[in-house]
């Protein structure tokens, strides 16, 4: 869809790789399941990053001859490839085939003249396309780098055939395209020229929703500033006889130093980063961190450092995300629904988070009968000598190569596992029990927050310790109501009448689990007070009879 079409011959002359021109990421199942093919997280990283530094981004005027354009930049060498998006005007993304190219166009670059202001002589790979000659009359296809309207998608799934295409249609609706995850890699790589004016061989590697398979168009762009490889760190003093060592300023601890570093980048992004504005320098914080956004790709971008523990919990929802098609699927979907009942909030409180809402789907999905996921233990024991990994103190260990990984034989249905997901929490003792990954099963709670996730790399940390007993009961609540829904014949097959003047149909099945207000949906009275209580006395039973039925299977009433 972004590469529009344009003759062979022209793509050829100017080295434009259109094989590499992939759009979306479409989760068919046999594109995902082949075992071999996955590459660790490692290795997309590394190729993601090498990537970027081949790429430039340039604003561009809206009317711009994308011919002439490609055959003006391909005067410095092949491209690989490109695309164009609109974010407050209109940006092309070209990514060449050698980095000497980039060189060689930046060689070829002028800092503008402003009449009445100075310029910050800081030249970075963001770049204004000028166009001095005669106007052009069209412009290129633009790629749109949010998500549809919550409206358009609830219509969008009713008209599918079933919940199982509504849960696949949802993640492929709501997924980062391959151009978004390029220009998050790209906007990295931006940040990291600015920070190489003092660590030159610091790394700027993208973590959390960017990475981990989970993110939605439009999530946060979370960063970390990497030092670790800075050489001379791992250099080994000779036993005996001379040796030579830096002359190093001290902090007094090691957050005093991460607070340094992050204070002086914050202030060379804010004078000197082009695009990057409303920057926040939010040092006190738990994890000390840079704030601001970066217009021209859209992204509200937060840059922490010495943020390793983070990086791994990526790596390791990227894995769980990579061995069955099916996890990103149930995530984006109870994802999608707890955004749309306020479960989960932009703005940071008492709310259940993504990562902690992550965390839950992949213990439910350990939970099952026949497990769809290993626990974290096992994939510990999985791994090899590379895979050895402690961060302060902590075993962060874990298998990276999926060939390693067996897997059991479960073959149940996305819409059955959605069903089970809302039941299994709808009836979990949170009062008694922590979810806890590393185990695969539930734990003795041993602190009062109402919701205990224990953190996958130090069980004595909470992951979900912001969440207040009202924000655990409404989503107790929500998945009650949900768990109900589901199982009505009015709610779980397609409505056959289509509305007359759209044709489209009700909303149902998934659709109708993402409406905003689910008693609603289902016919029920609402009450005042309906956010705290079960929508019905109908409900109620319900989870009654689902309660007796985990109490006599399981023995502890939690459930799955
Ligand atoms: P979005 O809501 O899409 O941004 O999801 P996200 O996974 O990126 O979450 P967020 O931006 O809040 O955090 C980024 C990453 O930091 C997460 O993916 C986790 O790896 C890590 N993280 C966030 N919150 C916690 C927490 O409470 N404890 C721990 N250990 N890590 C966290
Ligand atoms: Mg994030």
């Amino acid at each position: 869809k972004c590469f529009p079409k344009f003759d062979n011959c022209f793509q050829r002359k100017l080295g434009i790789n259109t094989a590499a021109s992939r759009t979306d990421r479409l989760i068919k199942k046999d594109e995902v399941e082949p075992k071999n093919g996955r590459k660790t997280f490692y290795t997309v990283e590394e190729e993601r990053i090498e990537q970027a530094q081949r790429s430039v981004l340039i604003s561009c005027p809206a009317k711009t001859n994308e011919k002439k354009f490609l055959k003006y930049l391909s005067r410095h060498g092949d491209i690989n490839k490109y695309f164009f998006y609109e974010s407050y005007g209109m940006y092309a993304v070209v990514e060449f085939v050698h980095k000497e190219s980039l060189t060689s166009l930046l060689n070829g670059t002028a800092i503008p003249c402003i009449n009445h202001e100075a310029t910050m002589p800081f030249k970075s790979r963001l770049l204004s396309l000028r166009n001095t000659g005669s106007v052009d009359q069209s412009a290129p296809q633009c790629q749109s780098q949010t998500t549809i309207p919550i409206n358009d998608l609830i219509q969008r799934l009713s008209n599918e055939n079933s919940i199982d295409h509504q849960i696949t249609s949802l993640t492929e609706m709501y997924q980062l395209t391959e151009e978004n995850v390029c220009l998050r890699y790209l906007v990295c790589s931006l940040l990291k020229d600015i920070a190489a004016a003092y660590f030159p061989e610091c790394k700027i590697r993208p973590f959390g929703s960017s990475v981990n398979g989970f993110g939605k168009l439009g999530c946060d762009l979370d960063m970390f500033l990497d030092l670790d490889d800075i050489s001379g760190r791992n250099v080994k003093k000779p036993k005996a006889g001379l040796s030579l060592e830096y002359q190093t300023k001290r902090a007094a601890s090691e957050r005093a130093a991460t607070q340094s570093i992050l204070s002086v980048i914050g202030e060379c992004v804010d004078q000197f980063g082009p695009g990057c504005v409303g920057v926040q320098k939010i040092l006190q914080a738990r994890c000390p961190l840079v704030r601001f956004a970066h217009q021209p790709s859209g992204f509200q971008c937060d840059l922490t450092a010495n943020n390793r523990v983070a990086m791994k919990s990526s790596e390791l929802l990227y894995l769980y995300g990579e061995l069955d098609h099916r996890v990103r699927c149930l995530v984006f979907s109870v994802r999608c629904w707890a955004r749309a009942h306020s479960i989960t909030s932009s703005i940071p409180g008492a709310w259940i988070t993504n990562f902690s809402l992550t965390v839950m789907v992949l213990f439910f999905l350990q939970r099952r009968t026949v497990p769809i996921l290993p626990t974290l233990d096992h994939l510990k024991d999985l791994a090899g000598p590379l895979d050895k990994c402690v961060i302060e103190g902590n075993d962060c260990t874990f298998v990276s190569d999926f060939t390693k990984i067996p897997l059991r034989d479960n073959t149940e249905t996305l819409e059955q596992l959605l069903q089970e997901f809302f039941e299994f929490y709808g009836t979990f003792a949170f009062s008694r029990m922590s979810i806890n990954i590393r185990k695969g099963r539930e734990q003795s709670k041993s602190e009062v927050s109402p919701l205990n996730i224990q953190n996958p790399f130090d069980a004595a940390l909470n992951v979900s310790k912001n969440v207040n007993g009202t924000q655990l009961e409404r989503f107790v609540g929500l998945c009650r109501e949900s768990a109900w829904m589901l199982q009505q014949r009015e709610f779980n097959v397609p409505h056959s009448q289509t509305r007359a003047a759209t044709r489209d149909r009700a909303p149902w099945g998934l659709a109708a689990l993402l409406l905003p207000s689910v008693s609603q949906a289902a016919g029920v009275k609402v009450r005042k007070n309906r956010k705290r209580e079960p929508a019905s006395e109908r409900i109620k039973s319900l989870l009654e009879s689902l309660k007796n039925r985990d109490d006599k299977t399981t023995g502890n009433g939690t459930g799955g």
